[in-house]
């Protein structure tokens, strides 16, 4: 198998990462913050070691207000659903998957909000003209996706983030795709709040995601239960990380996380440059073919979109898995918006995504089954 899909879900997992999960299975097994015994006490200790050790990561000095949600979808819905304001206005970005537009749209739908989408219009990226196009009197928050999961267009965080601190708007961002690949330092960006996938570019088992915040900005729970502290109240507690974290921690998905991170911050220029190369060299191979790509050349964040004209991209990701044995994404990813965007609501596209541990030989064995299907379909472009 030749495992492409690594947006989905990164797979496989560093060897570092099966070690802690094992691990924790093994003698990390009681509930993390619940008892006061030291099965429990040891096994709360790992989980606030890797709090710390994303605020480290995010260049935030809050580890309590980093949420560990069941992935980012929860951590976006909880940032979103949280600081609902009602009567206010949101901005997001076509390049929004449906965990933002879901809870926007139902925000809207029950009266609560009203929110707009900002486009590219032709620039390469999302910048602050695209935000400050949206803007009314109103908005009181920017919710930004990082690296978009259908073609990887990346979003200049830096000037969008000035943009919310110089006109006093929450910042949100989305770094599903972003998280592990790019270095993000939320002071640096002005970011208040970031959402992270553990299972993707930090290579955690699924389960795991979180909320980092990094400013005085908290949202209000939208999940309610035990916390451990204070048992006796009927109301949620005030104190943080517990007053977001009701119900047990999944503590293997955590210590696996924990292992993700470290291996990352280990290794990082060598998966920088291989996600680079290898992105570009599928970039502009499937370029050569005359195949249209929605993936700008110079961009090299590890996602590449493209189609075959004649073809549902399904088909396309039918063909390369059977035949090929080759697990790509067709489809709509989610996204509805971006595809609306790229002009693929009809075919939808086929999504490559790559991660540090694809080879060269990979992308190789990919561009010559293009090179076949487009032959056997007696497809000239
Ligand atoms: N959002 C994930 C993807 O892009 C699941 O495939």
């Amino acid at each position: 198998m030749i495992y492409l899909d690594n947006s989905a879900s990164s797979f496989v997992k560093p060897r570092e990462v099966l070690k802690a999960v094992e691990e924790s299975l093994m003698h990390f097994g009681a509930n993390p913050g619940r008892s006061g015994h030291s099965a429990s006490i040891k096994t709360a200790m790992i989980v606030e070691e890797t709090r710390e050790k994303i605020a480290k990561h995010f260049g935030t000095t809050k580890p309590e207000k980093v949420f560990f949600t069941q992935g980012c979808t929860q951590a976006l819905n909880l940032a979103i659903l949280g600081l609902a304001k009602n009567g206010g206005h949101v901005i997001c970005t076509e390049n929004e998957h449906n965990s933002v537009l879901r809870p926007l749209e139902h925000l809207k739908r029950c009266g609560v909000i009203d929110y707009s989408i900002a486009f590219q219009n032709g620039k390469p990226c999302i910048d602050d003209e695209c935000i400050s196009a949206c803007m009314q009197n109103n908005t009181y928050m920017v919710i930004c996706n990082h690296i978009s999961n259908v073609n990887g267009d990346k979003a200049d965080l830096k000037k969008i983030g000035k943009f919310c601190k110089d006109h006093n708007l929450i910042f949100l961002v989305d770094c599903a795709q972003s998280g592990g690949h790019e270095k993000i330092d939320m002071q640096e960006l002005n970011i208040d709040m970031l959402a992270i996938a553990g299972h993707k570019g930090f290579y955690a088992p699924q389960g795991i995601g979180a909320l980092v915040c990094s400013s005085e900005i908290t949202p209000e729970p939208i999940l309610f239960g035990g916390t451990g502290t204070n048992s006796l109240e009927l109301v949620q507690p005030d104190i943080f990380p517990e007053r977001l974290e009701s119900g047990t921690l999944p503590t293997p998905a955590i210590m696996g996380l924990n292992a993700g991170i470290d291996f990352v911050e280990k290794h990082f220029d060598e998966i920088s440059n291989k996600i680079d190369d290898l992105t570009t060299f599928v970039n502009y191979e499937l370029r050569k073919l005359n195949l249209p790509v929605y993936t700008q050349p110079e961009n090299s964040h590890g996602v590449i979109a493209f189609n075959i004209p004649s073809m549902s991209s399904n088909d396309v990701a039918t063909i390369l898995d059977e035949h090929w044995g080759i697990c790509v994404r067709g489809g709509f990813h989610c996204a509805p918006i971006k595809h609306k965007a790229l002009g693929t609501l009809e075919q939808g596209a086929v999504r490559v995504s790559i991660s540090y541990f694809n080879s060269f030989t990979d992308v190789q064995r990919l561009i010559s089954a293009m090179k076949t299907i487009l032959r056997k379909n007696k497809i000239s472009l």
